[in-house]
């Protein structure tokens, strides 16, 4: 029988001991940490994205304001915003909600982020430390990824491990942190150019899905035992749920899931998880002052 990654459990379990930092912050007379969130546009997973960001840190006692701008906003205009919170000692940490409209380059904004400031670990500087393993921010949905296997204790050392998907925010980083020393999983990564994508996924003892492809990853093509770990969050349309949409997985659960030890459900599996690391970023920085 599978047992499920319950990533809002542990997420909790993280807010908590976060939520004692900040107190012990406070009666030490520090600051309490500041998250801000630039959000443009009106997508509606970005909408949700940042209004729970918020909502977890008014949990753990941090403060975070919302930064808004049309659509239409020109890149001048945002690249000046990110300048003023690099700016301001106030504010700890700071994100960019992506994606951002085609007409504004993102590799510029995340370029413009101070990376002591970057709370989602985008910024090139702290890729870079990543891969050579030094101390800085990491991607907030790998830093989640990996936590929660650290937490469940699933052996890693010596695994073979498939990443399918090579985004800059979660395939490319998670399958560097997963090679890394003191984790030591064997990686492979799946993209579009893969042959025998079915023969290299039913070999991996860790699957991370990451595509954003609905129900990609089916029963067939999981060995028995195997751990995954379901990243994608596609909106659906719903007519069963209250707001109208509901969230699919790269993940074939009701197929995979008998075959697996472990698995993470969409929702409430590795979401949670990516919210909390901006989190645990966004206090590292404010400690670091
Ligand atoms: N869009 C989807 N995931 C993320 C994330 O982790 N951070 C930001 N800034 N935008 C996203």
């Amino acid at each position: 029988m599978y047992k499920i990654i319950d990533g809002r459990k542990i997420a909790s379990e993280i807010k908590k001991e976060i939520a004692e930092e900040v107190i012990k912050l406070k009666s030490a007379g520090k600051k309490i940490p500041h998250l801000a969130a630039i959000l443009v546009g009106n997508n509606g997973s970005s909408e949700t994205y940042v209004a729970n960001k918020v909502k977890d840190c008014e949990q753990v006692g941090f403060r975070s304001s919302v930064i808004r701008f049309s659509d239409e906003i020109a890149e001048t205009v945002l690249l000046k915003k990110i300048e003023e919170l690099n700016n301001d000692s106030d504010v700890d940490g700071f994100i960019v909600q992506l994606p951002l409209p085609s007409h504004i380059s993102e590799n510029k904004v995340i370029e413009a982020i101070d990376p002591q400031k970057d709370a989602d670990g985008f910024h090139p500087v702290n890729i870079g430390k990543m891969v050579i393993g030094l101390s800085g921010y990491l991607p907030a949905t790998p830093y989640g990824i990996v936590e929660l296997i650290r937490r469940y204790n699933i052996e890693t050392s010596g695994k073979n491990c498939v990443v399918i998907g090579r985004s800059n925010i979660v395939g490319r980083p998670v399958s560097i942190l997963l090679s890394q020393k003191g984790i030591d999983a064997t990686v492979t990564v799946i993209h579009s150019h893969t042959k025998n994508i079915k023969d290299i996924v039913s070999q991996a003892d860790i699957i991370v899905a990451a595509i954003g492809s609905p129900g990609f990853v089916k029963g067939e093509m999981v060995k028995e035992g195997a751990v995954v770990i379901d990243v994608g969050a596609t909106r659906l349309e719903s007519t069963e749920t209250k707001s109208g949409f509901r969230l699919a997985g790269d993940v074939d659960f009701e197929s995979v899931a008998p075959r697996c030890s472990y698995i993470t459900p969409v929702p409430g599996g590795v979401g949670p998880m990516t919210r909390v690391s901006l989190l645990r970023n966004t206090l590292m920085a404010a400690k670091k002052k």
